[in-house]
């Protein structure tokens, strides 16, 4: 058991925050071989959380990069195989819902290898999304399912998912939870752009409905920009690609406040400090919850559907006019719930790999 060995893959940038506290957890108690697939590159996007957050140094990079879904996915299959081929774990163990989450369940699945899947359990019931493909395949592959909540449960067993099931809690809690005090002297950000708490909204865009639609984008920021208050974009590389694509970079350079995108010292500050926030994020509108921060989706549905049950988020899809009245909504916010557990997340995690490799000796055929 002590020379059990999991491998850990991570490729996009909310992977690297959700490894943020189970990897160094999971090191306490067993080997982990820590696998980048590289689907993330820019500083910007990968490097400074690993700076930041004291993320161990990937054992591995696969320099992947960026490809259509199908070409990614298989460059991350092709070497994620080597790598599990060379280090023969026991385990691996992926995170949320990305082409590097799906491409290392499915290696390890084909070798007969244990999966262990954070984030288990989630639906946005679109299958046009790109990751709930990922999601329903992932968890299909999954021998382990840590799962945030009750919900989540029920949806694995009307799936017919039932062993291996474990509600844990949202990693993301710990990870928000052990940076929040930090994140106000670490973090320089609203002096540098001059604003005080609650004077701007923030926003992020990313998601391929909204990216890849012409009209949906440039109703996006159409509603954005119709804020009464200043907006903040930290902006990722694939939206500013689809405005310099569609025409519409130099209305959102002059009308919202364009940045790069920010390591997460800075985006908890800018979030906390926001009078609200509009995203079409997974996880911005979890954290925008944790940290009493009112929410509008500019998606037209969500797999946080808590979230927008306790009537801290408003799904607003890419609507012009919906945006900008729910950037004007003042009426007070209900009580707000406890949801996805109360931080210790990562622990319940690590305790049931520990668990997992006690008990069952690895399937894998070596
Ligand atoms: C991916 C995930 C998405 C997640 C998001 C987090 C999939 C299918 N999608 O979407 O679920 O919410 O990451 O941010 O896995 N690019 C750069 N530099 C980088 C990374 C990307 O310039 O470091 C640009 C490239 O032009 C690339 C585009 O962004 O083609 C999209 O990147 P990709 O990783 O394919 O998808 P995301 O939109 O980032
Ligand atoms: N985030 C960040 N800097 C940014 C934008 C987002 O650190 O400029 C963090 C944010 O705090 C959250 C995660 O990145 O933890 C969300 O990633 P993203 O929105 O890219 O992906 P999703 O959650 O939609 O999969």
């Amino acid at each position: 058991m002590s020379d059990a060995t999991v491998l850990s893959v991570v490729g996009a940038r909310p992977q690297f925050i959700k490894a943020f506290p189970v990897s160094r957890l999971l090191r306490e108690h067993l080997s982990e071989v820590l696998v980048h697939t590289g689907q993330h590159y820019d500083f910007g996007m990968s490097d400074v959380f690993f700076e930041e957050l004291d993320i161990p140094e990937p054992d591995y990079n696969l320099g992947v990069g960026s490809a259509n879904h199908a070409n990614q996915t298989a460059e991350m299959l092709r070497r994620i195989d080597e790598v599990v081929e060379a280090e023969r774990p026991d385990l691996l163990l992926v995170h949320g819902d990305t082409n590097s989450t799906l491409a290392g369940a499915l290696v390890a699945a084909k070798r007969n290898i244990a999966v262990a899947h954070v984030e288990a359990g989630l639906r946005s019931d679109n299958w046009a999304m790109p990751e709930e493909v990922n999601r329903v395949l992932t968890d299909r592959c999954s021998d382990l399912l840590f799962v945030p909540s009750e919900r989540a449960v029920e949806t694995l067993t009307a799936e017919g998912v039932i062993d291996g099931v474990t509600v844990t809690g949202d990693v993301m809690y710990d990870a928000i939870t052990r940076v929040r005090d930090r994140a106000p002297s670490a973090s320089t950000v609203l002096d540098d752009l001059g604003y005080g708490d609650g004077e701007y909204v923030l926003a992020t865009v990313h998601r391929q409905a909204n990216t890849d639609d012409p009209t949906r984008l440039a109703s996006v920021v159409e509603g954005l920009a119709s804020s009464p208050r200043p907006v903040v974009v930290p902006l990722h590389p694939r939206t500013e690609d689809a405005l310099k694509r569609h025409d519409l970079w130099e209305r959102a350079k002059t009308e919202l406040d364009v940045i790069d995108p920010v390591g997460y010292l800075d985006f908890v500050g800018l979030l906390d400090g926001a009078e609200r926030v509009a995203t079409d994020s997974g996880g911005v509108q979890k954290e925008a919850f944790y940290l009493d921060t009112r929410c509008v989706t500019l998606r037209d549905e969500t797999e946080w559907v808590e979230t927008v049950e306790a009537g801290w988020n408003e799904l607003v899809g890419a609507d012009a006019e919906a945006i900008r009245a729910a950037l004007r909504r003042t009426e007070d916010l209900p009580e707000k719930p406890s949801l996805y557990g109360g931080g210790h997340a990562a622990e319940r995690v690590v305790d049931d790999i520990v668990a997992h490799l006690r008990q069952e000796p690895p399937k894998t055929n070596r």
